[in-house]
């Protein structure tokens, strides 16, 4: 096959960043861009292309980053302009692209266009934002809730009006209706475009745009009074699809520029919808990240995400990110890695973009909180049924040093009490721990174009606890055998297949390949096993 000329972000891993959680260089007990830099040779080892940093802009943090209060600054408690220009030229000259989160749907309550659009309904601010007189018997303008829960519209006496809020009150919704809005938010593209950011990540991007007559949502079975709605008014307007255009024509304005939507309620068929040539290069669906530890349900996602896309569209696949209880936690089983192997082996052997989330790669669990230390405000609001999203966002475990080698003084979270033993340092000590192993996937990915760009090609007659599949180019067959199960199993390949001259490119069960067992090969439990014929 004619190799395509490569693309950075089809090609590359990615790895996510929570900046308060990352590393503290100046002993404040958050993290910040000096951090980052000082580990970006940590990152170069681990062998990732790309970062992107979770918001670093302005922040009163209510919703930790994602309440802006300026698009076009840095936070002094992470840095500077000229600290991230010095961010982005380290990165670069290590080979790493540097990816920026936008929170383009909501801004900060303290940002100055929301202080200026609540001052008055005569400031010119304050078409800015979504507002409505009360309904009838001093009602809200519709049924629409929070996803935070509530309803999503607060009542502004001074005004005698609502605004529209779809996450905290103090997170109001911009009017993206209102031209303006839309000048100065593909300003904001333009700012950092310019700087030299590399790509994008566009939070909650399906939300930007609502139904200008705010009709009320049917109603649906459900828990929370969110999920009683079929959301078709507040999300997923048409409207979008123009814009998404022309931010797709600004990035393309400049050479390898990439952005990757956050769907929001995201599912394989929306997601694919926006991520087609001239709309998104990529989005996010989470079906990978909720899937419970079961290889038809890993299979059934994939088989989803690839039919739902277009020749044109590229998958992405998540297991971590900021806003879910870590994978770790959710699929380890005590302190035992094994398990992490075979979930590293799945995410980084996948016909799409790999994202990594900080500390993935050494298996950090969720710290567990009392109530009063929750930082998270949906965590007061919903505990003890849901406890927030502090779990996962503990800081980065370096070493066994104090505070886990983040920070000299006391961090926002607390550390993971398995810092002691579970830490970077160690882990790179130890050839067979799980950091290791992300390291030689991640070399894995680099060095067979079957692993980047090869087709997914499931093997669906396997034993129910075995995942199996070939990723194939013209030129390399590369099979992948993950055993999910915790009992040695035989996966039947068929004779030809068994037959061809298979040679171990990785596994965590073994050193090397003694051949099929006639028609079968036979599995370690836990294992990940990945096999080349070339
Ligand atoms: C996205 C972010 C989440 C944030 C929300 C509102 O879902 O991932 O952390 O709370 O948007 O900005
Ligand atoms: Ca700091």
């Amino acid at each position: 096959m004619q190799e395509l000329s490569s693309l950075w972000w089809r090609d590359g891993v990615i790895y996510q960043i929570y900046p308060r959680s990352f590393a503290d260089s100046n002993h404040d007990g958050i993290g910040d861009l000096g951090g980052i830099i000082a580990h970006l040779d940590d990152l170069a080892a681990l062998g990732i292309d790309a970062i992107w940093l979770s918001p670093i802009n302005p922040s009163p943090d209510v919703d930790f980053g994602y309440d802006v209060t300026n698009y076009n600054e840095i936070d002094p408690k992470y840095g500077t302009l000229e600290d991230f220009d010095c961010l982005l030229q380290e990165a670069h000259s290590r080979g790493i692209r540097v990816i920026l989160d936008l929170v383009l749907n909501h801004t900060s309550e303290l940002h100055p266009w929301f202080q200026a659009a609540r001052s008055s309904r005569d400031n010119p601010y304050h078409d800015w934002y979504i507002w409505r007189s009360s309904g009838a018997h001093n009602r809200p303008p519709n049924n629409w809730q929070s996803v935070f829960g509530g309803g999503a519209w607060q009542y502004e006496s001074s005004l005698d009006q609502y605004y529209y809020h779809m996450f905290y009150k103090e997170q109001p919704d911009l009017n993206w209706h209102h031209p303006p809005v839309r000048q100065a938010m593909l300003d904001v593209f333009r700012f950092w475009l310019e700087r030299g950011v590399d790509g994008f990540r566009l939070d909650v991007f399906n939300v930007f745009f609502k139904s200008a007559h705010l009709q009320d949502n049917p109603p649906k079975l459900g828990l929370r009074a969110f999920d009683r709605q079929q959301h078709i008014y507040d999300i997923d307007q048409d409207e979008m699809l123009p814009l998404l255009k022309e931010i797709r024509s600004l990035l393309d304005s400049y050479p390898q520029r990439y952005a990757v939507g956050e769907t929001f309620l995201s599912n394989p068929t929306k997601a694919a919808r926006y991520c087609v040539g001239d709309l998104l290069p990529a989005t996010f669906n989470f079906q990978f990240l909720f899937c419970p530890w079961r290889p038809g349900k890993f299979l059934s996602a994939i088989q989803r995400w690839e039919h739902s896309l277009t020749p044109e569209g590229w998958p992405t696949y998540v297991l971590n990110n900021h806003d879910n209880p870590r994978s770790a936690t959710r699929y380890g089983r005590g302190e035992d890695d094994e398990r992490l192997k075979v979930a590293a082996a799945l995410l980084l052997t996948q016909r799409g973009t790999p994202y990594i989330y900080y500390g993935e790669e050494i298996g950090m669990r969720d710290i567990t909180l009392r109530r009063e230390q929750a930082m998270d405000p949906i965590a007061r609001r919903y505990w003890p049924f849901f406890k927030g999203r502090d779990g996962c966002r503990s800081p980065m475990q370096w070493s066994a040093a104090p505070n886990a080698g983040f920070s000299e003084t006391q961090p926002w979270l607390p550390v993971h009490p398995n810092y002691l033993k579970r830490n970077l340092a160690a882990q790179r000590q130890d050839p067979d721990s799980l950091y290791h192993f992300y390291a030689r996937l991640i070399q894995l990915r680099r060095e067979i174009p079957a692993l980047r760009l090869g087709m997914f090609l499931p093997l669906t007659y396997e034993p129910r606890a075995i995942l199996a599949y070939l990723r194939q180019t013209p030129e390399q067959t590369v099979l992948v055998a993950l055993n999910f199960g915790r009992r040695p199993l035989r996966l039947f390949l068929g004779s030809q297949l068994a037959a061809a001259p298979w040679r171990l490119l990785l596994s965590n069960a073994r050193e090397h390949f003694e051949g099929m067992d006639q028609d079968y090969l036979c599995m370690e439990p836990e294992e990940a096993c990945i096999l080349i014929q070339d």
